[in-house]
């Protein structure tokens, strides 16, 4: 017959064997925890009712089962600690490496279709010895208006309404302010061009935008003629479209006389008519003639020893000529599937 000692002993191995089978079994934090709080747990766990048989053994078995029970204790304490070690590090292996997750795109910036037309632009009038002139975006009314020789209140100024700002300031409606700007900090011979941003009470509509860019150019010296205008055009419009059809037509401007405006034969429908060239097969990219003397006179200079010429032209049109894009709404819709594409 075996003593209570014994007994005792063998339920102690028996619990002992099984709570390390469950260790071994538990697949997660959450089930560890469960076989922790069921054993070695201070409230429920199984050793305390081992604990609680301490008083019914002879005094000289106590210590006999106090260090057999204390083992136990420390062994799965132990084998709970390297058990959690263990789930905890399974947990973040998956995530680290997946060999079969697609690869991720590479993002490439690109050049907006409007700035690679001014930057071919600006490099072509480079060539021919023209330098870069900038102005203000917020103008005053002198400037954008009155130097330029449009009288008060004319009816050219319809074309040119803007936002008007505090103490006669307002956002320019062209580039040709520069050209005022320019005449008053440097002597003649002048070659320049201007590029930059206009602003305008115009429709958003396939041609047209209240905001939008110009390059204003401008040649001023003694004996200048239409015939510079002409050439110095056609030498760059040669050089932009490649083999392209133009023609100036007869306009007016205030500050230029005569004045014109030269087109380009559409391209996106090659002269047939389109929404973009309004049915005409033609699109204007740019104004031009000789600036008109007292315009130079504005600015300081001698209309009689002195001529020159300017235009302005739009570098949004001819990006959509350029690139065949049917709206110039696209170019500020920052639509990354067509910006993307002007990816090198
Ligand atoms: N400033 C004019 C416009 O915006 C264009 C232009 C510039 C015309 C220079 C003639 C000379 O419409």
């Amino acid at each position: 017959m075996s003593t209570p000692l014994a007994e005792l002993l063998e339920r102690l191995d028996a619990f002992r064997s099984e709570t390390l089978a469950q260790l071994a079994a538990a697949a997660s934090l959450d089930a560890l925890e469960s076989v922790r709080a069921s054993s070695v747990g201070r409230t429920r766990g199984a050793l305390n009712d081992f604990k609680a048989q301490l008083p019914t053994l002879a005094a000289s078995d106590k210590p006999a089962f106090g260090q057999r029970f204390n083992a136990v204790k420390l062994e799965l304490e132990g084998a709970i600690d390297a058990r959690h070690a263990e789930i905890a590090a399974s947990a973040v292996a998956p995530v680290a490496i997946d060999l079969s997750m697609p690869a991720r795109r590479q993002w490439r910036g690109a050049k907006h279709p409007v700035t690679i037309v001014m930057e071919e632009i600006e490099a072509i009038f480079r060539d021919l010895g023209f330098t870069i002139a900038t102005g203000p975006e917020a103008e005053d009314e002198w400037y954008n208006f009155g130097a330029l020789n449009f009288p008060p209140d004319h009816p050219a100024m319809d074309m040119h309404d803007t936002l008007y700002l505090e103490r006669g300031g307002l956002l320019r409606t062209h580039t040709s302010p520069v050209q005022i700007r320019t005449l008053q900090s440097y002597p003649p011979p002048i070659r320049i061009i201007a590029p930059g941003t206009v602003f305008r009470r115009d429709f958003f509509d396939a041609s047209h935008a209240p905001m939008f860019a110009q390059i204003e150019g401008m040649a001023v010296d003694e004996g200048i003629s239409f015939v510079d205008l002409k050439a110095t055009l056609a030498n760059f419009a040669n050089r932009f479209f490649g083999e392209t059809k133009t023609r100036f037509r007869p306009s007016y401007f205030p500050f230029t006389e005569p004045s014109a405006e030269m087109d380009v034969a559409c391209r996106i429908c090659n002269g047939a008519g389109c929404a973009t060239c309004k049915q005409t097969g033609w699109v204007e990219i740019l104004g031009c003639g000789m600036m008109h003397p007292s315009v130079l006179e504005a600015a300081g200079l001698d209309a009689q020893r002195y001529s020159g010429w300017a235009f302005g032209m739009g570098p949004g049109r001819m990006a959509l000529q350029r690139f065949g894009i049917p709206d110039i709404r696209i170019e500020y819709d920052s639509d990354i599937s067509f910006l993307e594409q002007f990816a090198q």
